[in-house]
């Protein structure tokens, strides 16, 4: 029986029960696949922090770099765990993005029945934004320069990590069928190329990857246009790449064009090691009150899944959540609480998983 190797990080406010639902799910479809996932636990986020001093300690990051094939993240964080310069201390992204080369943000935003429609006329939506996750905005984090009075946060883009980011999201526009609205393979570039020198690299690097991929179609969008496409025209979308803040900004913006961010999964890849997580946070405020919605950790699941190499039991766990949307069984608020809860949800998805998978 194929084992696998993963990591489990339950996190913090709504994240372990979301976690304990996406396993729950995770062993349906691994029994009726003949898969077995031998999980350890790892204890990180805000209340780690609180506890130890540390929100990951270097053990469990060289476990989760070397040591596993996956990992398997619920959401972290707590508004009240802070570091002395303002930030959040319980944030795994800084550590984990950079600290196993996860270079590629991979966000699907896909359209699922049985949510109120947002948008009056998009069409169907299936589209994968890729946000560059190692560099950017982001690579300030934790070391902007400054006083009381003033603080800079510096960008970086390089080449080297552009050629990466953009490659990767080719060859996921040539692993998919192209976009709804047309079915074309498509990869737009999404940037600040009118105004920022380290947008401009970012968008010559892009075409010179495009030139290795000529079956693929290219679109060039500024940022703030394309936030505007995304609302009017989602079903034109096939794969989006863009550097790191804008990522982060946009597909929150994707997620709510569906129904909202509850329902967004993501992969940190890298070449080597990869976790899986929600792109939402861990609402504390709801937390244990059997609100939390567990759709996007469990199609998390389905990603990791993906990622290492089952196909068919990926495709029938997000079959299975869009089957349980669609009977009305795993019923999401406007607000993108779960009636019934995370338990509930878990119970109805396995319910749909085929006999054997
Ligand atoms: C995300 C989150 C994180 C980010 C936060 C929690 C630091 O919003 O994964 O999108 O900004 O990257
Ligand atoms: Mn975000």
């Amino acid at each position: 029986m194929p084992r696998h190797e993963v990591a489990v990080i339950r996190g913090d406010g709504i994240g372990p029960e979301l976690v304990e639902a996406a396993l729950t799910v995770l062993t349906a479809v691994g029994d009726r696949a003949g898969l077995e996932f031998a999980l350890t636990e790892v204890d990180a986020g805000a209340a780690a922090y609180r506890r130890t001093g540390a929100a990951c300690s270097p053990q469990d990051l060289e476990l989760m770099r070397t040591g596993v094939e996956a990992t398997l993240k619920g959401p972290v964080g707590l508004p009240d765990v802070r570091l002395p310069d303002g930030t959040e201390a319980g944030l795994l992204g800084g550590i984990l993005r950079g600290g196993l080369d996860a270079y590629a943000n991979v966000r699907p935003v896909l359209a699922l029945p049985g949510i109120e429609p947002v948008l009056a006329r998009a069409g169907h939506i299936d589209y994968v934004l890729v946000r560059e996750n190692t560099e950017g905005l982001y690579a300030s984090r934790g070391k902007g320069v400054g006083n009381r009075w003033a603080v800079a946060d510096t960008t970086m883009t390089t080449r080297e990590g552009t050629l990466r980011v953009c490659r990767r999201a080719f060859e996921i526009a040539r692993a998919r069928t192209g976009a709804p609205a047309d079915g074309v393979q498509r990869v737009t570039c999404v940037d600040k190329s009118n105004v920022l020198r380290s947008h401009a690299l970012f968008r010559e690097i892009f075409g010179e990857v495009a030139a290795e991929f000529p079956d693929i179609a290219t679109e060039y969008l500024y940022a703030d246009a394309a936030a505007q496409a995304l609302v009017l025209r989602p079903g034109e979308f096939d794969v989006l790449v863009m550097e790191n803040l804008l990522g982060d900004v946009l597909s929150d913006l994707g997620g709510a064009t569906i129904g909202g961010i509850s329902l967004c999964p993501s992969g940190n890849i890298g070449d080597g090691a990869a976790y899986f997580e929600p792109i939402h946070g861990s609402a504390p405020s709801i937390a244990g009150r059997d609100l939390a919605n567990p759709v996007g950790q469990i199609l998390a699941a389905a990603m990791m899944l993906d990622h290492l190499g089952h196909q068919r039991p990926a495709a029938d766990v997000r079959a299975a959540v869009t089957a349980a949307l669609a009977a009305g069984q795993a019923r999401i608020g406007s607000d993108g609480s779960a009636r019934g809860g995370p338990g509930a949800i878990a119970a109805a998805v396995v319910e749909h998983l085929p006999d054997s998978s």
